[in-house]
């Protein structure tokens, strides 16, 4: 076990109560504050927590001198302010996914962590849990041949909500960076340089993206045939196809889960892991090792991949159509 590292939480909303669950599973994270941009939010989260501190402010937060790293838990639009306020305050991050709205601010933030010499990473939880990680390990070694085609799916039918995240496009509400991007996120990890992109997007009344199908093409012939929706269930599942077999990270296949492997020549395998909490819990370990190692970035979840995500992220935007207010995209 590393040092102890002291979290505050940045925004008192429903993923940060759900990654405090499992950050109380690690003995080398002491949870010390929680950050509200009201005062009686962030007490009552506290007591519902067991936070010893409340802040009525992000500043407030931010300026505490007994936080090693802060995680980011507000919506999209904030990940961009919210993360250059801790960085300027000298606290690692751990920033919610997308880790930006646009590769502009993504770059701004990356330069924030250099020039301030602190860790910063998104927080793009499914690349360290155990059966993502093992899903990885079976492609990476041959299991099923060379990957030729990528599945993967996100939807879920959200309830509509004018004013909640999801729908807001001034927070950088819509489905292609809220779940979309974990499809994407799929198709870089198995497949190889992504050299064709092309994308359709399906909107809903207030001009957020609903749904969006993705086609990628790689350099060495595979393709990656994704798809999003927030109005309709789906399988959530991803299957990457090899030439000699395919594996399949079974639904919700970005959460901790279970997977099967169907070589074409061998008797089929399923792989379970018996894990406590959500699976929040390994980019948390992850980001305290770094911090352990005074690294300023992980090797599994880099700055560069983040880069390509979001790169990808705006080239899909672009190609859809899916926009946000100036003031969403400012940098
Ligand atoms: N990794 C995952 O599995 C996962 C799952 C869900 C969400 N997420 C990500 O986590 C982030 C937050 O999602 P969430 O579901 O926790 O959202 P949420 O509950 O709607 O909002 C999170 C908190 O952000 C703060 N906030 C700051 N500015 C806000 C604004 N203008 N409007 C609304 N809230 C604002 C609020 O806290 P205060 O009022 O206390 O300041 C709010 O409670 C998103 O980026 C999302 O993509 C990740």
């Amino acid at each position: 076990m590393g040092m102890k590292h002291t979290w505050g939480i940045l925004g008192a909303g429903g993923i940060a109560a759900k990654f405090l669950g499992d950050l109380k599973l690690l003995p080398n994270a002491r949870l010390h504050a929680v950050g509200s941009r009201s005062a009686e939010r962030a007490a009552a989260f506290a007591a519902a927590h067991g936070i010893p501190k409340a802040y009525g402010s992000y500043e407030a937060l931010a300026a505490d001198p007994g936080i090693d790293i802060v995680y980011i838990a507000t919506p999209h639009a904030g990940h961009y302010p919210h993360s250059l306020l801790c960085l300027d305050h000298g606290k690692a991050v751990l920033c919610e996914k997308p880790v930006a709205i646009n590769r502009r601010q993504f770059e701004r933030m990356v330069a924030r962590a250099k020039e301030k010499k602190r860790f910063f990473m998104e927080a793009l939880w499914t690349r360290f849990v155990p059966s993502f990680i093992k899903c990885k390990h079976l492609v990476e070694s041959g299991a099923i041949g060379e990957v030729r085609l990528i599945e993967s799916d996100f939807c879920f039918n959200a309830p509509v909500n004018p004013d909640g995240r999801l729908y807001n496009p001034r927070i950088g509400g819509g489905a292609l960076l809220d779940i979309g991007l974990y499809p994407v996120f799929c198709a870089l990890e198995f497949g190889g340089e992504i050299v064709d992109v092309k994308a359709t997007a399906a909107f809903g009344r207030n001009g957020v993206d609903t749904a969006c199908s993705m086609l990628l093409g790689h350099a060495n012939g595979e393709l990656s045939v994704l798809f999003c929706s927030m109005t309709t269930e789906g399988r959530v599942e991803s299957v990457i196809h090899g030439s000699r077999g395919m594996v399949r990270l079974n639904r919700k296949w970005h959460t901790p889960t279970s997977i099967d492997l169907m070589p074409d020549h061998a008797p089929p395998q399923h792989f379970t892991f018996d894990e406590p909490g959500r699976g929040y819990q390994y980019e948390a370990v992850e980001a305290m090792k770094c911090l352990d190692e005074g690294k300023l970035e992980s090797a599994l979840w880099s700055w560069e991949r983040s880069r390509q995500l979001i790169t990808l992220l705006d080239q899909i935007r672009e190609i859809a159509g899916i926009t946000y207010p100036p003031e969403v995209e400012a940098v």
